[in-house]
């Protein structure tokens, strides 16, 4: 059966490639690179295949041609819906026409493939579409956020508490999630404080015309059921 691979390439430094990611590269007959026509990306990744691709493995690179996207749409989800629905349609006579029965593509996908990509929904998509068969290994990489903690030398989170990993449309469109220090927090470091959304506070916000209301997060529930929710915050003490 073919093989897809949507491999993790790193957060941009070639020294994120991991193990399994260059044993990966190494097992690809095909390479997908999407048209983005972003330069210095393009580059950096003939780069990371010049340096880790075998110099006696032979592969071949498929341009991927990349629909256009509605950014300006205003139903932000069914924009995204229709665009992947499209990339599926194109990576599906790809897989189908560049691939033997055996062979094995691969498409490189910056940072980690789980985290704000669409390569593994789009190859669902493919998938689910049932007019080709082929077997998806998803190959973790280093993301972003492990990348960007690591330069700052700090943990994600705190004791016992979760990790919020959200998107610059979400700030802009509810604020930031800030942790207003608790008065009781001096000498208890197990207290950090409220959790609020600043619409009112960021003046770039304000000058989008997004000030006001902080009472009310994205779901609808108070900062504090949601600080609770992500183990931001403790429990309230009972009276
Ligand atoms: C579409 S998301 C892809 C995230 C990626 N899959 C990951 O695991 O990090 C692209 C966003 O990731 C962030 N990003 C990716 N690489 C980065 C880097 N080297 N430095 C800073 N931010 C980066 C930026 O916020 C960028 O807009």
């Amino acid at each position: 059966m073919r093989r897809v691979l949507a491999i993790g390439i790193g957060a941009g430094d070639l020294e994120h490639m991991t193990v399994g990611a260059i044993r990966a590269l190494n097992q690809a007959d095909v390479l997908f690179e999407i048209e983005r026509g972003v330069e210095d990306l393009t580059a950096l990744r003939e780069e990371i295949c010049r340096r880790y691709i075998e110099p006696d493995r032979r592969h071949r690179t498929v341009a991927v041609p990349e629909p256009r996207r509605d950014r300006a749409a205003p139903a932000y989800g069914a924009a995204v819906e229709d665009w992947r629905s499209q990339r599926a349609e194109v990576w599906e006579r790809l897989i189908e026409q560049e691939l033997d029965s055996e062979g094995c593509g691969a498409f490189l996908v910056w940072g980690d493939p789980s985290l704000y990509d669409s390569t593994i929904a789009v190859l669902d998509l493919v998938a689910a579409r049932g007019r080709t068969r082929f077997e998806l290994e998803v190959v973790p990489g280093i993301s972003s956020i492990q990348a960007l903690a690591a330069r700052h030398r700090i943990p994600l989170n705190r004791v016992g508490g979760a990790v919020l990993v959200t998107t610059g449309r979400r700030l802009a469109e509810h604020g930031f999630p800030l942790l207003v220090p608790s008065r009781r927090r001096r000498g208890n470091p197990d207290l950090l404080g409220r959790l609020s959304w600043d619409r009112g506070r960021d003046p770039r916000l304000r000058a989008a015309g997004r000030g006001g209301c902080r009472d009310r997060g994205p779901a609808g529930a108070s900062p504090r059921a949601q600080g609770l929710d992500h183990g931001l915050l403790p429990p309230a003490p009972s009276a």
